[in-house]
């Protein structure tokens, strides 16, 4: 079982990538061993053996999952059965509320994971537009995990 923190981000534009790589950077400077992967690169196994992970990710079209973490979330989606009682993760969520499926691949992520068994050890941070409060709420998972 890894004590790595795993950070997945979902991004289409780069703004959740660029805000992984940040958290990367804080959390790395307080001595913690992190791991930054696109979504898309984490399969169900891996899902299965790793115990810490936060999902940075933002919203795209109309309320949908960006295009690289596509294949994690179809995977996702279509499980009624995995092994992660063992995994702590929370959700960071970038949207635009002026949209009408604010932060949705977010929301539609962490009560996935939620339903599967995982423990979702922080509310999801929804940021509106731009990153706001998502530095924050980094060090409250942080110190919850
Ligand atoms: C074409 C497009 C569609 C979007 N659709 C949504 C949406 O349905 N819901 C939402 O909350 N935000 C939506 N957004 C806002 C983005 O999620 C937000 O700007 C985010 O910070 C972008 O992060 P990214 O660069 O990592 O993709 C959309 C943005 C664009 C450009």
């Amino acid at each position: 079982m890894s004590e790595i923190l795993h950070i997945g981000y979902g991004t289409q534009t780069g703004t959740a990538e660029e805000l992984a790589f940040d958290i990367e950077k804080l959390f790395k400077d307080k001595g913690v061993s992190c791991q930054v992967f696109e979504l898309d690169d984490i399969s169900m196994t891996k899902l299965q053996e790793i115990n810490k992970l936060m999902i940075v990710t933002s919203t795209t079209g109309d309320g949908e999952v960006p295009d690289n973490a596509l294949t994690f979330w179809e995977n996702l989606s279509g499980s009624t059965e995995l092994d992660i009682s063992n995994l702590k993760y929370g959700v960071l969520a970038l949207g635009d509320s002026s949209h009408y499926d604010f932060c949705n691949a977010g929301k539609i992520i962490d009560e996935k994971l939620k339903e599967l068994g995982a423990n979702r050890i922080l509310e999801r941070q929804e940021c509106d537009f731009d990153t706001e409060g998502s530095i924050e709420w980094s060090e409250k998972f942080l110190k919850s995990i």
